[in-house]
């Protein structure tokens, strides 16, 4: 059986070493299609394949349609937004996700965005320390309670709201939970934001939510793009002139965002928050594992479709 292992944003070398080696290890073959700059290569690629890993990459309808051998798709990370999942699950193909694989790295960054704009994007002047400052976590999944757990290092106040997660469970780690995410936002100077992409969430981060915000608030975005109504943040801004918008995933209106606010924006080139050795290692042997343990033993332990 074959195995793509599909990037357009490639796992580390060592990763890519140690995916390829449980594959062979279970006697299957490992295909790898890399930093590809069209749809046309993927279509090709998945062709003959009964197994795909992927990251942020698409697998949209055309794409599944193609894979005419496809039995599984393995997302090595958490969001499965870039999956159609109903055209998945149309043609029998089994999705999973690994939860919580990268999550660490991508609370590093978070933590690391919120010393960046505390210290004024390193400009050499004047900043503020996280210490003692009141941190919002939304959504206290794998990535939320990494960050407390780092921002309990720094002594910060932590807060959080998830509208799954009952507050007696947050409250066990020693954090603070509030009922309502209005409370969230009223409350908490850094806001960190950790929901998934889904219909309910998409473009969720809107005008309500902004005009809650401390005036001097700080929100970080570690999460999708899509959850955040870009003409409300830039209003917001525009209004609040002390606030900022830091950002591992680069909006549509990132230009318009540089010009007008460049001393209070940031965004990283291109997604970074899950590009660690170490994640790339968790994530991609768990797919791996995942794909051999479902094509051998039928186990579909992480299935979300
Ligand atoms: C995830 O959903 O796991 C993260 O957003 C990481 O995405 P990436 O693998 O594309 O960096």
């Amino acid at each position: 059986m074959k195995v793509l292992i599909l990037t357009e944003k490639p796992f580390a070398t060592k990763a890519i070493d140690s995916i390829k080696q449980i594959i062979s290890n279970a006697s299957m073959e490992a295909v790898i299609l890399e930093k590809y700059t069209d749809k046309y290569q993927v279509l090709n690629a998945v062709e003959d394949v009964d197994a795909i890993i992927i990251r942020s990459d698409l697998m949209t309808n055309e794409i599944l349609d193609a894979a005419k051998k496809l039995k599984i798709v393995v997302r090595a990370g958490s969001g499965v937004d870039n999956v159609d999942l109903v055209a998945a699950s149309v043609r029998n193909i089994v999705v999973m996700n690994t939860p919580g694989q990268n999550a660490n790295a991508v609370a590093e960054l978070a933590i690391g965005m919120m010393i960046y704009a505390s210290r004024n994007f390193y400009d050499g002047s004047n900043g503020t320390e996280l210490k003692g400052k009141k941190l919002g976590i939304h959504a206290y999944g794998n990535v939320g309670r990494n960050v407390a757990k780092i921002a309990k290092g720094f002594e910060m106040d932590i807060y959080a709201y998830d509208s799954f997660c009952p507050a007696e469970i947050i409250e066990k780690d020693g954090i603070k939970a509030f009922t309502s995410v209005e409370e969230l936002y009223r409350t908490c100077q850094y806001i960190s934001l950790h929901i998934p992409c889904t219909p309910e969430t998409e473009y969720s981060i809107n005008h309500n939510f902004f005009t809650k915000m401390l005036p001097r608030a700080i929100l970080i975005n570690t999460a999708r793009k899509e959850v955040i109504n870009e003409e409300d943040l830039i209003n917001w801004m525009e209004n609040s002139p002390e606030v900022r918008y830091i950002t591992d995933i680069m909006p549509n209106n990132d230009k318009k965002l540089r010009e007008k606010f460049s001393k209070r924006y940031f965004s990283t080139p291109k997604k970074m928050g899950a590009q660690t050795t170490e994640a790339n290692n968790n994530a991609g042997i768990a797919a791996a594992n995942q794909i051999i343990n479902f094509l051998l033993n039928g186990n579909t332990q992480f299935q979300v479709n």
